[in-house]
């Protein structure tokens, strides 16, 4: 039996991970760790975690103490719990970056101990490399996995959470090659879907059609983004923690996740519209929170091209899915 522990798994991608990894891989025992600072016992998380193959553990991954109760011999550690949401980043940036940094630090000294060392992957941001582009401007569209990660200016708190995941990739790679751990980084580009909580700009957009909120605020309707489906973005994330040859690799390997095509938020906000047969009569433009990039768009050929995934589900598709999966809340 394969033991595979998801730290985080209460949250949005985690649930959707266990989910897929009981269906995909039946020879597995699933662990899963989280405080539901965010993550919630609900009633989807509740009827999963009554599979007998799966064993939820809840605790704070900063306390040392709470890694004594726990066994030393995963097979595979998705790391995904993080202080996600960007409301917490401007609100609590002190506490985004601690909470980030500590839990994947005493992670990494929990299993460099391990008599045979887990597969291990850290699920960074595209908010790492966020400040680049916010800096130079001129950073390849779509963006490849090696361009410069800077903070471009500490003082505001938007860039505690894209901080804690640049140094959180430097400490992973340094911990994978002193302690031989095989690890792999992955950057999520806005994953949607159902139970994403109430803050990603999708659910956020779909609640305020569903409550028919008129006049309809949208907050910076020019800017860019990509968005992953999430049953695609965790087929990527379990492709490449079984595929043996990127493990093999000296260097620690880093894959951008998400979709190539680039949508505004303008013309996300119309589709949605389309799909809730509805359209407020005034929309109130409000201008970026500061920090926010006007372009993101991931270069994924990297991952399309090792792994051979591609994604599936059309941003119509989804968007229905997601806003039906609201709507039936
Ligand atoms: N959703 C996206 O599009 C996206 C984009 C970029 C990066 N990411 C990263 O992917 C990971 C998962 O994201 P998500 O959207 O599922 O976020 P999420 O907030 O839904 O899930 C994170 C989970 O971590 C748990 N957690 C927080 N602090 C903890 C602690 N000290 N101990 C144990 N558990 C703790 C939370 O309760 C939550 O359930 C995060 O690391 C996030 O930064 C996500």
């Amino acid at each position: 039996m394969k033991k595979i522990l998801v730290t985080g798994g209460a949250g949005f991608i985690g649930y959707h991970l266990i989910k897929k990894l009981l269906e995909d891989d039946k020879n597995s025992e699933i662990f899963v760790i989280d405080n539901l600072q965010r993550g919630k016992l609900d009633e989807n998380f509740s009827s999963i975690v009554s599979n007998k193959r799966i064993k939820f553990i809840q605790g704070d991954l900063t306390d040392l103490d709470f890694y004594k109760s726990l066994s030393n011999n995963f097979d595979h550690i998705y790391h995904l719990a993080a202080i996600n949401g960007t409301r917490y980043f401007y609100e609590i940036p002190h506490e985004v970056l601690r909470v980030n940094t500590l839990t994947l630090i005493n992670i990494l000294e929990w299993i460099k101990n391990f008599p045979v060392k887990p597969k291990f992957l850290f699920t960074s941001s595209n908010e790492a490399y966020a400040g680049a582009l916010e800096t130079f401007k001129q950073l390849p569209i779509p963006t490849p996995e090696d361009v410069p990660l800077i903070v471009n200016d500490p003082f505001n708190p938007r860039w505690s959470y894209g901080g804690s995941k640049l140094i959180g990739e430097i400490f992973v790679v340094h911990y994978a090659n002193q302690y031989h751990i095989p690890s792999i980084i992955v950057r999520p580009h806005n994953f949607y879907g159902p139970r994403a909580g109430e803050d990603h700009v999708i659910p956020a957009l779909s609640l305020k059609i569903i409550k028919k909120m008129d006049p309809f605020e949208l907050y910076s309707p020019k800017q860019t983004r990509s968005f992953c489906y999430i049953s695609d973005a965790v087929e990527a994330m379990v492709l490449l923690m079984r595929r043996e040859s990127i493990f093999d690799n000296k260097n620690v390997d880093l894959f951008h996740i998400g979709s190539s095509k680039e949508t505004s938020i303008k013309e996300l906000a119309e589709n949605l519209f389309e799909i809730g047969k509805w359209k407020p009569k005034k929309i109130i433009e409000k201008p970026p929170l500061p920090g926010s990039v006007d372009r993101r768009l991931p270069d994924v050929s990297k991952i399309e091209k090792i792994v051979g995934w591609k994604t599936k589900t059309s941003l119509k598709n989804g968007l229905r899915k997601t806003f039906d999966w609201y709507e039936n809340l």
